[in-house]
């Protein structure tokens, strides 16, 4: 393992003014996705959507420090024959590559899911760092519900994050750890923040215990935050104060940075809490974005397919990764968001 590489490519990832793009939709997820705006699901299609994003040159030279690919998008070639990861390095990011194969139910606790994966996981590892990679995601999905998480859940989840991030950074690949507590339900804030705690406390003893690099791994987790269906949603403010606390709680500062999934938040709700958090600051690591949805979903809209419709597209995703890049430094406002 080469500690000062790993050290160095986590700093990259979180560093202030830039955050990552979160690509790597499954097959069934960007359907999803396509689905919604109109568009078949063919191989060239999610090529040539990605392609787009790679070449939106302001975002990706400005705002995005790393891109987490799907194993499909890692291998394929844009229409003039370059490697979708050459567009990425020539940009000054980083090629990232989500490992994980998804999830099953939980043997003894079927409403619950565990992610699968770690079989063969080191082979795979040296081909994607081969093909260029230089980070990995794999993601856990932790539900709140009357009787959930159980601790079945919580400690499975955790066991295999840790098992995971050995295995990335054997492979000089830096983890990013993600244990995504899930905004859906109809929990408060409370909740939230209660069970945030618990899985990143099991998390980061998990990781100790299977003796992950600490400085060389990159934390994903989600906001501390209402329910979408809570009929009480908290304010930025709680948002914000309700996550640093349980960060600083529980989140060693040897690590270097953490960077939130939006988890189904809105573009505008992702990008003001980031932005609140580093206002209020006094913690001890980076806070950026790794947004999916809230980076995607204005130029997935915007392009719809069509090929004249490129530099839309390109100008919506460029406008979201300003955005959440101002977000990193404290420094948006919805003026300037609204302004576009
Ligand atoms: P969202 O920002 O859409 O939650 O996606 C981030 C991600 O990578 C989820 O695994």
């Amino acid at each position: 393992m080469n500690q000062d590489q790993l050290h160095r490519i986590a700093t990259a990832m979180v560093q202030p003014g830039r955050g990552i793009l979160a690509a790597d939709e499954s097959s069934g997820t960007i359907k999803k996705r396509f689905d919604a705006i109109g568009v078949e699901s063919t191989e060239d299609a999610r090529r040539d959507y990605r392609e787009m994003l790679f070449r939106s040159d302001e975002a990706m030279k400005k705002n995005v420090s790393g891109v987490i690919l799907y194993d499909e998008t890692i291998w394929q070639k844009a229409k003039d024959g370059t490697p979708l990861v050459k567009l990425i390095e020539a940009a000054g990011s980083l090629p990232g590559i989500k490992v994980d194969e998804g999830t099953q139910p939980i043997v003894g606790s079927p409403n619950e899911l565990i992610t699968v994966g770690l079989d063969k996981l080191a082979g795979r590892l040296a081909k994607y760092y081969e093909q260029g990679a230089r980070f990995a995601k794999w993601r856990a999905v932790i539900d709140i519900g009357v009787g959930l998480p159980t601790w079945t859940c919580v400690k499975l989840n955790a066991h295999a994050l840790a098992r995971y991030a050995a295995l990335c950074q054997q492979a000089n690949i830096v983890p990013i750890v993600e244990p995504e507590v899930l905004m859906d339900g109809a929990h408060d804030i409370a909740r939230c923040e209660e069970v945030s705690q618990w899985v990143l406390q099991t998390v980061f003893q998990e990781l100790y215990d299977q003796r992950v690099f600490l400085e060389g791994i990159v934390l994903k987790p989600n906001m501390v935050i209402a329910g979408k269906k809570s009929p009480v949603q908290a304010s930025v403010e709680d948002v914000a104060r309700a996550t640093i606390r349980v960060l600083k709680r529980t989140v060693p500062s040897a690590v270097p940075g953490i960077a939130y999934l939006s988890g189904g938040q809105s573009d505008t709700d992702a990008t003001a809490h980031l932005d609140a958090m580093n206002r209020i600051g006094g913690f001890p690591w980076k806070m950026t974005f790794s947004y999916g949805r809230a980076l995607q979903a204005a130029p997935q809209k915007a392009w719809s397919g069509k090929e004249a419709n490129v530099p839309a597209a390109q100008k919506a995703f460029s406008h979201r990764a300003r955005m959440n890049g101002l977000a990193s430094l404290g420094q948006w406002t919805a003026a300037l968001d609204k302004a576009g």
